[in-house]
Protein backbone atom coordinates (compact mmCIF):
# COMPACT_ATOMS: atom_id res chain seq x y z
CA UNK A 1 0.00 0.00 0.00
CA UNK A 2 2.61 2.32 0.96
CA UNK A 3 4.89 1.25 -2.15
CA UNK A 4 2.14 2.03 -4.32
CA UNK A 5 1.37 5.40 -3.25
CA UNK A 6 4.87 6.53 -3.22
CA UNK A 7 4.61 4.91 -7.58
CA UNK A 8 1.83 7.06 -7.48
CA UNK A 9 3.17 10.19 -5.79
CA UNK A 10 6.45 9.69 -8.33
CA UNK A 11 4.33 9.53 -11.23
CA UNK A 12 2.32 13.08 -10.19
CA UNK A 13 5.84 14.97 -9.34
CA UNK A 14 6.69 13.73 -12.85
CA UNK A 15 3.81 14.69 -14.42
CA UNK A 16 3.97 18.17 -12.66
CA UNK A 17 8.18 18.43 -12.99
CA UNK A 18 7.76 18.73 -8.63
CA UNK A 19 11.60 17.32 -7.54
CA UNK A 20 11.83 14.15 -6.29
CA UNK A 21 13.94 14.94 -3.36
CA UNK A 22 12.18 12.31 -0.74
CA UNK A 23 13.24 9.07 -2.48
CA UNK A 24 16.67 10.49 -1.48
CA UNK A 25 18.16 7.99 1.85
CA UNK A 26 20.75 9.84 2.15
CA UNK A 27 20.56 12.61 4.67
CA UNK A 28 23.66 14.00 4.49
CA UNK A 29 23.72 13.85 0.32
CA UNK A 30 22.72 17.78 -1.20
CA UNK A 31 20.00 18.07 -4.09
CA UNK A 32 21.68 19.02 -7.48
CA UNK A 33 20.04 21.16 -9.58
CA UNK A 34 19.97 20.15 -13.53
CA UNK A 35 21.07 23.00 -15.53
CA UNK A 36 19.11 21.87 -18.62
CA UNK A 37 15.40 21.54 -16.72
CA UNK A 38 15.78 23.81 -13.20
CA UNK A 39 14.66 20.43 -12.17
CA UNK A 40 15.79 19.28 -8.43
CA UNK A 41 17.23 15.51 -8.66
CA UNK A 42 19.01 13.67 -5.80
CA UNK A 43 22.25 12.73 -5.79
CA UNK A 44 22.30 14.25 -9.19
CA UNK A 45 20.13 11.87 -10.74
CA UNK A 46 23.04 9.79 -11.23
CA UNK A 47 22.61 6.09 -12.18
CA UNK A 48 25.43 4.79 -9.89
CA UNK A 49 23.83 7.01 -7.16
CA UNK A 50 20.55 5.18 -7.65
CA UNK A 51 22.25 1.71 -7.54
CA UNK A 52 24.04 2.87 -4.58
CA UNK A 53 21.31 3.30 -3.03
CA UNK A 54 19.22 0.42 -3.76
CA UNK A 55 22.08 -1.08 -2.01
CA UNK A 56 20.85 -4.19 -0.63
CA UNK A 57 17.53 -3.68 -1.13
CA UNK A 58 14.70 -5.57 0.96
CA UNK A 59 11.79 -4.07 -0.68
CA UNK A 60 9.80 -7.11 -1.35
CA UNK A 61 10.23 -10.84 -0.42
CA UNK A 62 12.43 -11.78 -3.72
CA UNK A 63 15.00 -10.10 -1.97
CA UNK A 64 16.26 -13.05 0.66
CA UNK A 65 15.79 -15.48 -2.82
CA UNK A 66 18.54 -13.81 -5.27
CA UNK A 67 22.39 -14.24 -5.58
CA UNK A 68 22.01 -10.56 -6.83
CA UNK A 69 20.24 -7.54 -7.61
CA UNK A 70 20.20 -6.61 -11.05
CA UNK A 71 19.91 -2.74 -11.16
CA UNK A 72 21.03 -2.95 -15.27
CA UNK A 73 23.54 -1.73 -17.25
CA UNK A 74 24.93 0.25 -20.45
CA UNK A 75 25.28 3.87 -21.35
CA UNK A 76 23.43 6.93 -18.82
CA UNK A 77 23.48 8.44 -21.87
CA UNK A 78 21.35 6.24 -24.00
CA UNK A 79 19.10 6.92 -26.59
CA UNK A 80 17.47 3.85 -26.53
CA UNK A 81 16.59 1.32 -23.28
CA UNK A 82 15.33 -1.80 -23.28
CA UNK A 83 12.95 -3.15 -20.48
CA UNK A 84 12.84 -6.55 -19.92
CA UNK A 85 10.48 -8.54 -17.25
CA UNK A 86 12.92 -9.86 -14.40
CA UNK A 87 16.70 -11.43 -13.85
CA UNK A 88 16.59 -15.28 -15.08
CA UNK A 89 18.84 -18.00 -13.42
CA UNK A 90 22.09 -16.80 -15.11
CA UNK A 91 21.19 -13.09 -14.77
CA UNK A 92 20.49 -13.80 -11.13
CA UNK A 93 24.27 -15.45 -10.94
CA UNK A 94 26.03 -12.66 -12.30
CA UNK A 95 24.22 -9.58 -11.77
CA UNK A 96 23.54 -8.35 -15.19
CA UNK A 97 20.69 -8.04 -17.18
CA UNK A 98 19.82 -9.98 -19.92
CA UNK A 99 23.03 -12.42 -20.72
CA UNK A 100 21.23 -15.53 -20.76
CA UNK A 101 19.89 -17.32 -24.39
CA UNK A 102 17.08 -14.62 -24.49
CA UNK A 103 19.82 -12.22 -23.77
CA UNK A 104 22.34 -13.48 -26.64
CA UNK A 105 19.38 -13.26 -28.62
CA UNK A 106 18.53 -9.37 -27.37
CA UNK A 107 22.40 -8.65 -28.15
CA UNK A 108 21.84 -10.02 -31.67
CA UNK A 109 18.70 -7.61 -31.82
CA UNK A 110 21.18 -4.76 -30.90
CA UNK A 111 23.66 -5.86 -33.05
CA UNK A 112 21.28 -5.78 -36.00
CA UNK A 113 20.26 -2.25 -35.19
CA UNK A 114 24.16 -1.11 -35.57
CA UNK A 115 24.66 -0.89 -32.24
CA UNK A 116 26.48 -1.89 -29.40
CA UNK A 117 25.18 -2.90 -25.71
CA UNK A 118 27.07 -0.28 -23.88
CA UNK A 119 25.85 2.14 -26.43
CA UNK A 120 22.07 1.56 -25.02
CA UNK A 121 21.13 0.64 -21.72
CA UNK A 122 19.31 -2.86 -20.56
CA UNK A 123 17.44 -3.32 -17.67
CA UNK A 124 14.00 -4.91 -16.18
CA UNK A 125 11.02 -4.32 -14.30
CA UNK A 126 12.21 -6.11 -11.23
CA UNK A 127 15.63 -6.11 -9.96
CA UNK A 128 15.73 -9.48 -8.40
CA UNK A 129 15.05 -12.87 -9.92
CA UNK A 130 11.58 -14.04 -8.77
CA UNK A 131 11.53 -18.28 -8.09
CA UNK A 132 11.84 -20.76 -10.92
CA UNK A 133 11.16 -17.32 -13.25
CA UNK A 134 7.31 -17.19 -12.31
CA UNK A 135 5.75 -14.49 -13.45
CA UNK A 136 6.58 -10.99 -11.41
CA UNK A 137 3.85 -10.60 -8.63
CA UNK A 138 1.74 -7.01 -8.47
CA UNK A 139 3.62 -6.00 -5.23
CA UNK A 140 6.59 -6.53 -6.47
CA UNK A 141 6.07 -4.77 -9.69
CA UNK A 142 5.22 -1.73 -7.41
CA UNK A 143 7.59 -1.87 -4.88
CA UNK A 144 10.72 -1.95 -8.05
CA UNK A 145 8.76 0.31 -9.89
CA UNK A 146 10.11 3.50 -8.45
CA UNK A 147 13.85 2.23 -9.53
CA UNK A 148 12.74 1.89 -13.22
CA UNK A 149 11.01 5.12 -13.07
CA UNK A 150 14.04 6.78 -11.62
CA UNK A 151 16.42 4.93 -14.00
CA UNK A 152 14.19 6.20 -16.73
CA UNK A 153 14.28 10.14 -15.75
CA UNK A 154 18.01 9.95 -15.13
CA UNK A 155 18.92 8.77 -18.58
CA UNK A 156 15.84 10.40 -20.52
CA UNK A 157 16.07 8.18 -23.63
CA UNK A 158 15.15 9.25 -27.08
CA UNK A 159 13.24 5.90 -27.26
CA UNK A 160 12.34 2.57 -24.43
CA UNK A 161 11.71 -0.63 -26.28
CA UNK A 162 8.97 -2.48 -23.44
CA UNK A 163 10.14 -5.98 -23.92
CA UNK A 164 6.89 -8.54 -23.65
CA UNK A 165 4.09 -8.55 -21.38
CA UNK A 166 4.92 -7.35 -18.25
CA UNK A 167 7.45 -4.15 -19.49
CA UNK A 168 4.59 -2.95 -21.65
CA UNK A 169 1.75 -3.72 -19.31
CA UNK A 170 3.50 -1.98 -16.31
CA UNK A 171 5.19 1.10 -18.33
CA UNK A 172 1.74 2.12 -20.21
CA UNK A 173 -0.83 1.22 -17.23
CA UNK A 174 -2.38 -1.36 -20.22
CA UNK A 175 -3.73 -4.58 -19.82
CA UNK A 176 -4.21 -5.31 -23.29
CA UNK A 177 -2.19 -8.03 -25.19
CA UNK A 178 1.02 -7.72 -26.01
CA UNK A 179 0.25 -8.96 -29.49
CA UNK A 180 -1.92 -5.80 -30.13
CA UNK A 181 0.12 -3.44 -28.46
CA UNK A 182 3.00 -4.15 -29.94
CA UNK A 183 3.58 -2.71 -33.91
CA UNK A 184 3.32 0.98 -33.07
CA UNK A 185 4.69 3.50 -30.53
CA UNK A 186 2.93 4.65 -27.38
CA UNK A 187 4.14 7.10 -24.72
CA UNK A 188 5.95 6.59 -21.74
CA UNK A 189 6.03 10.25 -19.82
CA UNK A 190 5.97 12.09 -23.55
CA UNK A 191 8.83 9.59 -24.08
CA UNK A 192 7.86 7.17 -27.76
CA UNK A 193 7.76 3.53 -26.35
CA UNK A 194 7.84 0.75 -28.88
CA UNK A 195 6.16 -2.80 -27.32
CA UNK A 196 7.64 -5.93 -28.93
CA UNK A 197 7.76 -9.88 -28.18
CA UNK A 198 10.90 -10.37 -25.18
CA UNK A 199 13.21 -12.42 -26.64
CA UNK A 200 12.51 -15.47 -24.28
CA UNK A 201 9.31 -15.39 -26.46
CA UNK A 202 11.14 -15.55 -30.13
CA UNK A 203 12.97 -18.50 -28.51
CA UNK A 204 9.78 -20.17 -28.24
CA UNK A 205 8.19 -18.94 -31.17
CA UNK A 206 10.84 -17.67 -34.10
CA UNK A 207 7.98 -17.20 -36.16
CA UNK A 208 7.89 -13.96 -34.23
CA UNK A 209 10.89 -12.76 -35.24
CA UNK A 210 9.82 -10.93 -38.35
CA UNK A 211 6.88 -8.78 -36.60
CA UNK A 212 10.04 -7.90 -33.79
CA UNK A 213 12.51 -6.77 -36.13
CA UNK A 214 9.46 -4.66 -37.88
CA UNK A 215 8.85 -3.02 -34.66
CA UNK A 216 12.27 -2.48 -34.27
CA UNK A 217 12.91 -0.85 -37.58
CA UNK A 218 10.19 1.55 -36.58
CA UNK A 219 12.66 2.39 -33.35
CA UNK A 220 15.52 2.55 -35.53
CA UNK A 221 13.71 4.96 -38.21
CA UNK A 222 12.81 6.80 -34.94
CA UNK A 223 16.46 7.35 -33.87
CA UNK A 224 17.43 8.02 -37.23
CA UNK A 225 19.82 4.67 -37.75
CA UNK A 226 20.53 2.87 -40.63
CA UNK A 227 21.33 -0.71 -38.71
CA UNK A 228 23.49 -4.13 -40.52
CA UNK A 229 20.09 -4.64 -42.57
CA UNK A 230 19.49 -8.24 -41.77
CA UNK A 231 16.70 -9.46 -39.91
CA UNK A 232 17.75 -11.93 -36.79
N1 LIG B 1 14.57 -11.96 -19.24
C1 LIG B 1 14.33 -10.70 -18.80
O1 LIG B 1 13.23 -10.19 -18.89
N2 LIG B 1 15.34 -10.03 -18.28
C2 LIG B 1 16.56 -10.52 -18.19
O2 LIG B 1 17.44 -9.81 -17.70
C3 LIG B 1 16.78 -11.81 -18.67
C4 LIG B 1 15.77 -12.51 -19.19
Amino acid sequence: MLVRSLTQRIRLDGDLKRPVTYLSRRTGAKPKIEASTGETVPNGGGLEALCAEIGDCRGCGLASLRHNLVFGEGSEHAELVFVGEAPGEDEDAQGRPFVGRAGQLLTKIIGAMGLKREEVYICNILKCRPPGNRNPQPDEIAACEPFLIRQLQAIQPRVICALGTFAAHTLLKSEAPISVLRGRFHEYQGIPLMPTYHPAYLLRNPGAKKQVWEDIQMVMKTLAIRGQGAEQ
